[in-house]
């Protein structure tokens, strides 16, 4: 797809008239801070140039009417009548619902939609849709665009619509990025502070063309392990145990919980440690976070897969890496690295072919910028 080209012009020759208004919400990948979100931790993810798009028109009557270019499928909906149903629809029927029920007014639109974040693979493609119907509610319903509310109706989506119990990292980056800039989250409090990328350093994304189903029930599940391990420590949240207080009292916790637990509050250290690194341009220091995250997110988390550990050790071998690891929820998907600008190219060459060597199957490897997050655009009539 030419994106936003190609959504315009589908538009045009869809609803025969002119869209009035162009939306874009971004993916994201996260640097570090994984799975730490739901424990009121510390997360340091970006948006990405890559996005859903979606050229849109105000209805007057209650009517939402979107056509998904991707799935080459058409959808509608009343706005007083929204009903469960399967599929990508449920997103932005779950978006006009929560809006809805937090009391906003919310008029219909008719919209195209498209875009270029690759599906299930952890790069947030589901809260992009999300955010972008949001944009499209609040653009034609003449509301105002408050990134931290509409972001924790977002997760309300995903958690009450959809069913899975994510946290609010995705909606709050993919609301409130900053073009250049990782976004530090502090998912308690939701203070956010923005954070150059070191210069030299380039973020790459490297899909390994794997993708796990049923990725909620095992999401759940890690969730319901660490409240368990929380209560243990008599904590409200695994955020409020120190490594110290791991290391004095864990020895208690048993099995899963323990092992869940040990990867939260190393991660938060982590994260804390990698915006020191990142506003003192230490991207050796940084790089070696990443790996570290790794480590815990396969050995103690177990959210990796075989798939995402042999890219990561691909990436680990090469010149320029800095640092790698798997990125978003795991069981499959993308993984990040750092890497020397200056050996971007060759590392991204390099990668493929090893990863291609190793698993036999046939990665993407993106560079991306770090991007802004959702806008909506008037568009010339
Ligand atoms: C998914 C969820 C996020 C977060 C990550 C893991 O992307 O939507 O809330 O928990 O997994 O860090």
């Amino acid at each position: 797809m030419r994106l936003p080209e190609d959504v315009i012009e589908s538009f045009e020759s869809h609803f025969d008239r002119k869209p009035e208004i162009l939306v874009c919400a971004p993916g994201r990948v996260n640097l570090i801070g994984e799975h730490t979100d739901y424990n009121e931790g510390f997360v340091l993810p970006m948006a990405i140039d890559r996005a859903i798009w979606m050229a849109i028109s105000p209805r007057p009557d209650r009517r939402v009417q979107v056509l998904s270019a991707d799935y080459a499928d058409e959808s509608g909906f009343d706005l007083d009548d929204i009903r469960r149903g399967q599929g990508w629809p449920e997103y932005l029927k779950g978006m006009a619902q929560m809006l809805q029920t937090h009391g906003l007014a919310v008029s219909g639109f008719d919209a195209v939609m498209g875009g270029d974040i690759p599906r299930g693979a952890g790069l947030s493609s589901s809260a992009a849709v999300e955010m972008a119907a949001a944009r499209a509610f609040v653009a034609v319903s003449g509301l105002e665009w408050d990134p931290v509310r509409v972001a924790k109706i977002g997760q309300e989506v995903e958690n009450k619509w959809i069913g899975v119990s994510s946290g609010i990292m995705d909606q709050m980056v993919i609301a409130a990025a900053r073009p250049g800039h990782a976004l530090f989250l502090d998912c308690r409090t939701l203070e956010m502070q923005y954070v150059p990328l070191p210069s030299g350093v380039s973020v790459l994304v490297m899909d390994t063309a794997t993708r796990r189903g049923l990725i909620g029930s095992a999401y759940n599940e890690r969730r319901a392990q660490c409240e368990s391990a929380a209560r243990f420590f008599g904590v409200h949240s695994l955020r409020d145990v120190s490594m110290a207080d791991f290391e004095q009292r864990g020895a208690g916790l048993q099995g899963a919980p323990h092992k869940r637990a040990k990867h939260i509050v190393s991660e938060n250290e982590r994260v804390l440690a990698a915006l020191d690194m990142m506003r003192s341009g230490e991207s050796a220091a940084l790089g070696i976070l990443l790996n570290q995250s790794h480590i815990s997110l396969r050995d103690d988390f177990e959210v990796s897969s075989p798939a995402l550990n042999q890219m990561v050790e691909c990436a680990w071998d090469l010149a320029g890496c800095l640092g790698a690891r798997m990125t978003g929820a795991g069981f499959g998907g993308c993984a990040v690295a750092l890497v020397e600008t200056k050996l971007a190219q060759s590392f991204s060459t390099q990668v493929a072919e090893c990863y291609r060597r190793i698993a036999g199957l046939e990665p993407m490897i993106y560079l991306c910028q770090a991007s802004g997050g959702a806008d909506a655009v008037k568009l010339p009539g």
